[in-house]
């Protein structure tokens, strides 16, 4: 990859985030965390997170200029996340990106927040992308994907109501945890029996690589009055076990009817134990290359959407200021 220096921003949801890359390699990468601010709601109001970006942005990038050793003048070109995503909080970042671009005479990237996560696992890799069977799994997307190449991308399946993180959040918020429930399950979790409550596995065996979720976090909802003996820890552990399960499941019957085999994990619930855990066995049991990028490149920041920038200006692609926001932008058109 050329020696191009690039300065990439996230703030599709309620993180601030900031990241240089120069060539493949990463300099910086800030996040300034809203949980604390969404936590008093027990969710991200629209209004609040982007009035948020709008104030930390600005000292967002000076830090990850300041910790990538570079000066403005040395940015080549400017990225930023146009969706999918909040509508107001993708046009903080879009607009001051865009800012920069036209006050610095340098190309904008418009990059897709899933095509960041999707291609995230690959990051400091020795062969960067490769064939492989994608799951994403953030807070508003469960996708299986098969990825031929950069940018050939074969939608596979997806969750036809609640993504995987939501029914994390969802069910923490049931369990009267605090924001964002898929943590705080993940630590309860590690205390509990897995096997204590049979949950329904949604799908497991439907003959497509779709998922569902609303129908075990309704299950979740109807268990908690008569909880008896069952502690805490041992639904959120039987839960997270209901989830776990399916996603990988799905994922290696993906991998065995498309012949690939690399599989690569990312989005925030990506960081959860018990995900890696099996992922990790199931893999070593056939013989599959696992990978899935640090917890901190897997839950939402700039690093992911400057990878991406980085390798579209080594395809010689930009994308023109007219390229606008889509809250409902998708993977694959
Ligand atoms: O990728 P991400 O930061 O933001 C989106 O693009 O949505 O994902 C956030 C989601 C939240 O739903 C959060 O609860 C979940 O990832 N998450 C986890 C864990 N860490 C984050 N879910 C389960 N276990 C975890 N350890
Ligand atoms: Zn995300």
């Amino acid at each position: 990859m050329s020696e191009v220096t690039v300065l990439a921003i996230e703030t599709s949801c309620d993180e601030t985030a900031a990241a240089v890359m120069r060539g493949d390699a990463l300099l910086s990468s800030e996040v300034a965390s809203q949980i604390p601010l969404h936590a008093l709601t027990g969710g991200v109001v629209p209004e609040v997170a982007s009035r948020n970006h709008l104030r930390a942005l600005r000292p967002v990038i000076t830090r990850t200029l300041a910790a990538a050793g570079v000066a403005l003048a040395d940015i080549d070109a400017f990225a930023a996340t146009c969706g999918p995503g909040l509508a107001s909080s993708l046009m903080i970042g879009t607009s001051v990106a865009k800012g920069l671009a036209v006050a610095r005479r340098k190309p904008y990237l418009a990059i897709n927040h899933l095509e960041g996560h999707l291609l995230s696992p690959f990051f400091g890799t020795a062969e960067g992308v490769r064939p492989a069977v994608a799951l994403v799994v953030s807070g508003g997307h469960t996708l299986l994907v098969e990825i031929e190449a950069f940018g050939k991308y074969r939608l596979l399946g997806q969750t036809q109501d609640d993504a995987a993180g939501e029914a994390f959040d969802k069910v923490g918020k049931l369990l009267g945890l605090p924001y964002p429930g898929g943590p705080n399950v993940n630590r309860i979790a590690a205390d509990g029996d897995a096997m204590r409550v049979d949950f329904p596995r949604s799908m497991l065996h439907s003959d497509d690589f779709d998922f569902s979720f609303s129908g075990l976090k309704t299950a979740v909802r109807y268990l908690l009055p008569k909880l008896g003996g069952i502690s805490l820890p041992d639904v959120c552990a039987s839960f997270q076990e209901a989830v776990v399960d399916v996603l990988v499941a799905k994922t290696l019957r993906a991998s065995e009817a498309t012949g690939r085999r690399v599989i690569a994990l990312s989005g925030g619930v990506s960081c959860n134990t018990r995900l890696r855990e099996k992922f990790r066995a199931a893999s070593a049991a056939r013989g599959l290359e696992l990978l899935v990028a640090e917890p901190a490149l897997c839950t939402d920041n700039a690093a992911m959407i400057g990878y991406v920038a980085a390798l579209k200006l080594a395809h010689g692609e930009t994308s023109p200021l007219s390229v606008d926001i889509d809250p409902n932008l998708r993977l694959v058109a």
